[in-house]
C-alpha cells in the first residue's frame, strides 16, 4: 500500500464501521473512492471491536456495491472503546476518524482523547449537545495546542441547520436578525423510522437536561446581543408555512447554530442571528399522541427504571418511531426531508436598531433517502483531497416573498484535507459551528 504519510497508512478509519450507521458510512466511503477521479488513492479502513462483523460488513458492501475487491483491500482494525491502547494504535494509524460509535455521551470521550493525544482529526454525527458542548469546554484548547481537529455533529444534526442559517444569512441583502426554520419529514407507504441508538441518545440526554444547563455557565459566555426585534418562540402552534402543527425541535441545531452564531460574532464582528428550529408534527391527532406520549417520557425519563423500560421498549414507547432494527431500506429511500428557513431582518441601508424588520428571505435544505437518515453527507474524493457533501440546497422567495428563480448553491467543499493535515476550502463561505477549532486554526 501507498503510504499516506511516513507513520500513517490510512487517509480515513471509520470506527464503529459495524453499526446501522457505520455502514452506510462504509459504502459512502467504498463509493466516494471509486468514483471520484483520483479515489483510488484514497486509503481507508474500517475499525471496531470484533473482526469478524466487521469483515461481514465489507462482505456485505462488496455484495451491494458490486465490489468484490472491498473483502481483500480493505483493512480491519480492532478497537474498543474501553481499551485505550486500542484506541492509540487505531488513532496512530489514520489521518482522519470518522467516529460512528454512540451514543456518546458513554462511548465518544475516549475516542476524542485518543485522537488528540495521537494526533488524528476526529469527526463525528453526534446529535447530542451535552456531548459536544462539553468536548469543546474540555478539549478544544488541547486540540488547538496538538493541531487536531475535533469535529462534531456532521451529521442529519446539525449540518443542514448550520450551513442553512449561513447560506440564508449570506444571501439576505441587508442585515438577518433572526430566522425560524421548519423541519419537515415525508416518508413513503411504509412509513419512516429511526435507529434504537438515536432513541437511547435521546432517553439519556432528556434524562439529563439538567446538567446541560450547568456545563453552559460553565463557559461563562456573555449572553449574544440581540439585533433587531426579538423573536418570541412559540411552543406548539399550527404552521402556515408549512401546513402542519410544529413543535420546537429538540435535536443538537440550536446548540450547533448558536455555537457557530457566537464564534462569528466574536471573532468576525457579524451581527448575530436568533434562531428557533422547529418541527412539523402532522394534524390534531398527531399533537394528540404526541402531547401524550410526550408526557409519559419526560416522567419516565427521570427514573431508572422508566430509562430502562423506554430503551427497552422503543418502538412501543415511540408509536414505532423508532425500532431496535431500524428503517429498512425501503423506508430510507423512501424518506426525504426539507428544513425551510423563514428569516427577517433589515434591508442595505437600514439601521437595524431602528424599528421592525422590514425584509424577509426564504431559504430550504432538501435532502433524500440516506442523506435523511444517515451521516457525513457524502463524501467525495478529489485525488488530492476529501470533502464532505451535504444535501442541496435551494433559495426562493427572497426579499418580501417575491418568488425568484431557485438557485442551486454547491455547498460542496465543507472543508478538505491534504497530506496530513486539513485546509480549509479556499472558496469555503460556512463554517459549521463544529468547524470552529478548524477555522481558529487556520487563523493562526
Ligand atoms: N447526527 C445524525 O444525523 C446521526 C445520524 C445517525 C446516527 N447518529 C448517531 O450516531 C450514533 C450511532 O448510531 P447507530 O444507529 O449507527 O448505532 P448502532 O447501530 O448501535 O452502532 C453503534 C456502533 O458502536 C459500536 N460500539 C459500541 N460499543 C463499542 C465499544 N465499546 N467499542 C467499540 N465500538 C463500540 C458498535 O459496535 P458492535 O457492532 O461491535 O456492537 C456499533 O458499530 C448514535 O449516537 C446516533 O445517535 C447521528
Amino acid at each position: 500500500m501507498a503510504s499516506v504519510t511516513s507513520s500513517r497508512p490510512y487517509h480515513i478509519i471509520i470506527f464503529g464501521a459495524t453499526g446501522f450507521t457505520g455502514q452506510f458510512v462504509v459504502e459512502e466511503v467504498a463509493r466516494c473512492a471509486a468514483e471520484s477521479p483520483g479515489g483510488g488513492s484514497l486509503k481507508w479502513a474500517v475499525a471496531g471491536r470484533s473482526r469478524q462483523r466487521l469483515e461481514e460488513v465489507l462482505k456485505q458492501a462488496a455484495g451491494r456495491l458490486s465490489m468484490p475487491e472491498l473483502r481483500t483491500d480493505i483493512e480491519i482494525i480492532v478497537a474498543d472503546v474501553s481499551i485505550e491502547e486500542s484506541l492509540a494504535i487505531m488513532c496512530q494509524q489514520g489521518l482522519v476518524i470518522l467516529n460512528c460509535v454512540g451514543p456518546y455521551r458513554f462511548y465518544g470521550e475516549p475516542v476524542v482523547k485518543a485522537c488528540i493525544a495521537n494526533g488524528a482529526h476526529y469527526i463525528d454525527i453526534c446529535g447530542e449537545p451535552q456531548f459536544l458542548e462539553r468536548m469543546q469546554l474540555e478539549y478544544h484548547t488541547k486540540a488547538l495546542d496538538r493541531g487536531v481537529y475535533v469535529i462534531g455533529s456532521c451529521g442529519f444534526d446539525s449540518i443542514p441547520a448550520d450551513l442553512g442559517i449561513l447560506y440564508t444569512q449570506r444571501q439576505f441583502k441587508g442585515t438577518l436578525t433572526a430566522v425560524e426554520s421548519f423541519l419537515k419529514i415525508s416518508s413513503g407507504s411504509e412509513g419512516m423510522s429511526g435507529h434504537d441508538a438515536t432513541w437511547q441518545s435521546a432517553v439519556y440526554g432528556f434524562a439529563d437536561s439538567g446538567s446541560l444547563r450547568q456545563l453552559r455557565k460553565k463557559f461563562g459566555h456573555k449572553p449574544l446581543p440581540v439585533v433587531g426585534a426579538k423573536v418570541k418562540k412559540g411552543f406548539m402552534f399550527f404552521s402556515k408555512e408549512i401546513g402542519q402543527y410544529a413543535i420546537p425541535f429538540m435535536g443538537s441545531d440550536p446548540s450547533v447554530v448558536k455555537r457557530t452564531q457566537r464564534f462569528l460574532h466574536e471573532e468576525e464582528q457579524q451581527s448575530p442571528v436568533q434562531y428557533s428550529a422547529y418541527v412539523g408534527v402532522g394534524g390534531l391527532f398527531s399533537v394528540v399522541k404526541l402531547l401524550c406520549g410526550g408526557l409519559l417520557f419526560w416522567f419516565m425519563v427521570k427514573f431508572s427504571l422508566g430509562r430502562k423500560l423506554l430503551t427497552m421498549f422503543p418502538s412501543f414507547f415511540s408509536f414505532g418511531l423508532f425500532t431496535k432494527s431500524g428503517p429498512t431500506m425501503k423506508q430510507i429511500e423512501d424518506t426525504c426531508f426539507s428544513l425551510t428557513f423563514f428569516g427577517e431582518g433589515y434591508s442595505e441601508g437600514t439601521d437595524p436598531t431602528q424599528g421592525q424588520p422590514n425584509a424577509k428571505i426564504c431559504t430550504q435544505v432538501i435532502g433524500a433517502g440516506k442523506t435523511a437518515t444517515t451521516a457525513f453527507g457524502s463524501l467525495k474524493y478529489t485525488g488530492e483531497a476529501v470533502c464532505v457533501c451535504v444535501f442541496s440546497l435551494k433559495t426562493f422567495l427572497p426579499c418580501h416573498r417575491r418568488k425568484r428563480t431557485v438557485v442551486n448553491d454547491q455547498m460542496n467543499e465543507l472543508f478538505q484535507f491534504q497530506g496530513p493535515g486539513f485546509e480549509l476550502a479556499e472558496s469555503l463561505p460556512y463554517c459549521h459551528s463544529s468547524l470552529v477549532t478548524l477555522i481558529q486554526q487556520s487563523h493562526r
